[in-house]
Formats: structure tokens, C-alpha cells, sequence
């Protein structure tokens, strides 16, 4: 009887609130917005209750399952992710704060570990930062009994200062983003300027929620960049477009991801498919992307028409890039779909980008 009182204590010092449910992520600073959409959408496909709140550029998550290993696999914008370990008021002392218990757990005797620290308001000067790394890594080594090592440690401490408060945590680094810096346009077998960087394919396909198995269709597909994404989640990919040349090289693209796709030389006002799960796409503008004479806004008009008739998938299942002033918006009301989010960031001085996710 005694026994199993004392197990159920431990079992409820171990699921504690404010111990085993709480995690971060940390986002890039490229598109803050679309990282932030990234995750939003993430925590929903992972299908447990989560729920984030935002301080900067680190999202406090709340959740019944860690969800660490898969926005480091899967979130672009993402770079790093892991367990909070404490969470201090910048007035109090971080050292009596921080539990020598939660150190001892996450951190084993003879593991190497690092400090870094962000100043997320910047600031903290350089030198009282070297020097909280330095006491706080002195801390960890006398409490948990591990070893400095800065360049490859096996435990990673990560401190971020805003401007109410102070956190650490125990932090991995994205498993996707040096994959993604290896797949961009200039990397794969076949390149066009008029192909989709990597970084921001993956953001769309995960803004469309594409799941493994499902059925990703780019109507403007080019040399791929976007398909080769989908097909790197595991989603089978249907690609059409005018331009043969393209198309063939899409073929070497996504033959070298190996994944089961389709390519199908196609006009866009003609479409010859139905079945699909979710469409992410970026219809022509610029120079790098002729449309033989035709208006590249007209040719959305038509894409919108016939969303309704090519997807099985009903929600959120339209992910689209183009140019401010195509303003995809007002077309995508004016026939009938949803707007779920619509995300604006500068290119350069005269370009705004739009990614608009939508439903049917
Ligand atoms: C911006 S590029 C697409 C890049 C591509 N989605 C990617 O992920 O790399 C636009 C593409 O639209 C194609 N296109 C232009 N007019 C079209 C039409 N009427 N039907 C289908 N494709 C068309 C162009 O040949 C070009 O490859």
C-alpha cells in the first residue's frame, strides 16, 4: 500500500503544469508572420490540445504531447525548438529560480552542454551576456556534474531575454532548415529562375496542411520547387504547365525526391484533373515566367472557378503566392472561397508578396 503511494506521488510531481507540458519554439526573423501562421497550422494537423502565446520571436507551447521533434522536421521557419525549463520576472535572482531538480533531469552527469544566450530587445550588451553564459554554465556544472563543450555539445541551453522576462531552455536546432539551404533552386538537377525557393515551398505546403499520402496539385508547377517540397512531406504531387522545357525539368526534380508524381503539360483554363487534396501554387508574374500573351490575373480568375470541382479537401486546402497588387484577396471573395489568412512581406522596394491560404 505504501508503495504505490509513493509511486503516485512521483506520477504527480512529474506531470505538474508549469514541468512537463511546457515547450518553445523559436522562429527565424525572415517572415515573422509566416512563421507564426507555420506553426499555428502545425499545431493543428499534430491533432492534440496545444496552444501557443507569442513573446517576440519565442512561442511558448502548451501541450499534452512534445511536439519538438516534429516542427524541427517539418517547420521551415523554425530554428529551434525544445523543453522550457524555467521562466523568471527580470527583477528576480534566475539562479534562486531555477530549480536544481529540472537541471539534474535534463542535463546527466559527464554530458557536455552549452550556454547561449538572445536578447530579444537587444538590450544586453555583449559582455554581460559572455558573462551570464559564463556564470550560468559554471551553475549547471557544479548542479548537474557536466562538462562545457561549445562547439558540439550534447545538451544545448538556451537563454532569452525579453523585456519582462527571462527563460531557459533546453533547445534543439532545426533538422529542416540545413536540408532546405541544400534543396535551394541552384542545388536541384534542373534550374530556372522562375522556380520557388525551398524555404518558402515549404511554408505554403505547410500553410495547405499537406499531409503524407495526399494528393498536392501545382497548376503553375514550373521546375518543381513547390512539388518538390510536397513531395519531401510525403504527399503525392500532380504538376501542369504550358512550358515543356519546364516540365521536363520538374521531371528530373522531383525523380531525384522519389516520390510517386504526375507531370502533365497543361493550360491552367483547361484543367484536366479532379481528386485533389490541396492546391499550393504561384501563378506567373515578372519576367522569369511567360503566359504566352495571357493575364496572369486572369488566370487565377479561372483557377478560382474551378477549385470548388478539383478538391476533395474542403478547408484551408488552397495555398497561393503572388504579387500585392494581383490582389488575390478581393478575387478569391468575388468567387465564392475562403480567406483563412492572408500574409504580406516585402521582396524588395517595389514588391510586396502575398501568400493567401484559402478554402473551398
Ligand atoms: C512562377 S512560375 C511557377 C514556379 C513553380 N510553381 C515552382 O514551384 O517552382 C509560373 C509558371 O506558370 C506557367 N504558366 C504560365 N501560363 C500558364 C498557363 N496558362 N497554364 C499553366 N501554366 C502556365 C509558366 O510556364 C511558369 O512555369
Amino acid at each position: 500500500m505504501e508503495r504505490c503511494n509513493a509511486s503516485l506521488q512521483v506520477a504527480i510531481i512529474y506531470t505538474s503544469d508549469d514541468y512537463l507540458s511546457k515547450y518553445f519554439v523559436y522562429i527565424s526573423g525572415e517572415y515573422i508572420s509566416a512563421a507564426k501562421a507555420e506553426i499555428d497550422t502545425l499545431t493543428r494537423l499534430s491533432d492534440c490540445n496545444t496552444s501557443v502565446h507569442w513573446d517576440g520571436r519565442i512561442g511558448l507551447v502548451d501541450s499534452q504531447k512534445n511536439l519538438t521533434p516534429f516542427f524541427l522536421e517539418r517547420a521551415a521557419l523554425v530554428k529551434e525548438a525544445g523543453v522550457l525549463l524555467s521562466e523568471t520576472d527580470l527583477h528576480d535572482d534566475l539562479f534562486d529560480r531555477l530549480s536544481d531538480d529540472i537541471l539534474i533531469d535534463n542535463i546527466r552527469p559527464g554530458e557536455t552542454f552549452s550556454v547561449r544566450t538572445i536578447s530579444e530587445n537587444g538590450e544586453l550588451s555583449i559582455n554581460d551576456r559572455l558573462a551570464f553564459e559564463s556564470s550560468l554554465g559554471e551553475h549547471i556544472k557544479q548542479v548537474a556534474g557536466a562538462k562545457v563543450h561549445l562547439d558540439n555539445p550534447q545538451a544545448r541551453i538556451l537563454v532569452v531575454f525579453t523585456r519582462k522576462c527571462i527563460r531557459v531552455c533546453k533547445s534543439y536546432a532545426s533538422i529542416l532548415r540545413p536540408m532546405l539551404r541544400d534543396r535551394a533552386p541552384g542545388r536541384k538537377p534542373f534550374f530556372h529562375p522562375s522556380m520557388m525557393n525551398a524555404t518558402l515551398a515549404r511554408v505554403m505546403c505547410n500553410l495547405a496542411g499537406v499531409m503524407p499520402q495526399e494528393v498536392v496539385l501545382d497548376p503553375f508547377c514550373g521546375g518543381g520547387g513547390i512539388l518538390c517540397e510536397a513531395a519531401f512531406i510525403g504527399a503525392r504531387t500532380v504538376g501542369i504547365d504550358l512550358n515543356w522545357r519546364l516540365l521536363k525539368g520538374s521531371k528530373l526534380n522531383l525523380s531525384s525526391v522519389g516520390s510517386s508524381f504526375n507531370v502533365i503539360q497543361g493550360d491552367v483554363r483547361d484543367l484536366p484533373v479532379n481528386g485533389c487534396d490541396c492546391i499550393v501554387t504561384d501563378p506567373p508574374y515578372g519576367r522569369a515566367s511567360s503566359t504566352r500573351g495571357a493575364q496572369a490575373i486572369l488566370l487565377v480568375e479561372d483557377l478560382f472557378e474551378k477549385a470548388d470541382s478539383i478538391l476533395r479537401r474542403r478547408e484551408g486546402s488552397i495555398c497561393i503566392c503572388g504579387s500585392s497588387d494581383m490582389k488575390l484577396q478581393n478575387l478569391a471573395e468575388s468567387k465564392g472561397l475562403t480567406v483563412s489568412q492572408v500574409i504580406r512581406f516585402r521582396v524588395h522596394r517595389g514588391l510586396v508578396r502575398e501568400i493567401l491560404t484559402l478554402g473551398v
